[in-house]
């Protein structure tokens, strides 16, 4: 694993979406898999307005979106589908055959996370995962305590991810589980990056970086990533040993 500090939010993000935008200039075909959130979403916004600006041909990559809220209707605006879709599926226009996202609505959600995996196997696995970091240590919904093991499940969710998931909806909603890809996507894909910005982030980056791999701490498995990067920006890293 290898660690990068950037001055600011906006310098983070800059290079989070170079990274993006070279893969798939580099490789149209590329698979990639993006957390929704606060943290990537000035990434989100540089890639789509970059992509329109440059006519980058986004048309033959594969999108993958790393999880969403259980029961929640893809219309409401803190879904991790309507994240997507306003961000970067409407601005790039991108087809609804090289998109990926799971239906939290579905009512066989076992099959969602069948068919998720199998989408990924026959791509041939993912060439890059850019992913948050929960207050808890979370990867997607990989909540403290889950199998290393895990590809698509679906999780029953921490009390730390439903009480700061609150921040993504405008009036208060009942979330109680989560479905997402599992770590050992993380592990598999190519290249994986693990991004966080703010003071309020630092003391689970300090966990993540310097603390024991632990699945108590999902976020620390990306120490054993041999292609594996952690992002931040200074305020994340004022607590780091480096
Ligand atoms: C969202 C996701 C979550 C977030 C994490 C950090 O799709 O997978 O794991 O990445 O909770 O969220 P933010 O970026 O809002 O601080």
């Amino acid at each position: 694993m290898r660690l990068q500090v950037y001055k600011s939010y906006e310098e983070l993000s800059k290079t989070t979406a170079d990274i993006i935008i070279n893969l798939v200039k580099s490789k149209p075909d590329a698979v990639i898999c993006l957390a929704s959130g606060d943290t990537p979403r000035r990434t989100c916004e540089i890639v789509a307005e970059r992509g329109i600006r440059e006519r980058i041909d986004f048309s033959k990559f594969t999108f993958i979106g790393l999880d969403e809220w259980v029961g929640m209707p893809k219309n409401n605006a803190g879904s991790c589908y309507y994240f997507f879709e306003t961000l970067l599926i409407k601005p790039l226009q991108l087809s609804s055959s090289q998109v990926h996202l799971f239906d939290a609505l579905s009512k066989n959600l076992d099959d969602e996370c069948k068919k998720m995996d199998k989408t990924i196997s026959e791509k041939a696995g993912i060439d890059l995962m850019v992913v948050g970091i929960g207050m808890n240590g979370h990867i997607g919904f990989n909540e403290p305590g889950v199998s290393f093991d895990n590809y698509s499940h679906v999780i029953d969710l921490d009390e730390t991810t439903i009480t700061v998931g609150q921040k993504y909806f405008k009036d208060a909603v009942i979330l109680k589980q989560g479905i997402t890809l599992g770590l050992q996507h993380l592990m598999n894909s190519k290249k994986a990056i693990v991004i966080a910005n703010g003071t309020k982030k630092a003391a689970v980056i300090k966990q993540a970086v310097n603390g024991p791999v632990s699945s108590l701490f999902p976020a620390s498995i990306i120490q054993e990533h041999e292609n594996g990067y952690v992002m931040i920006d200074e305020d994340a890293a004022t607590l780091i040993n480096k």
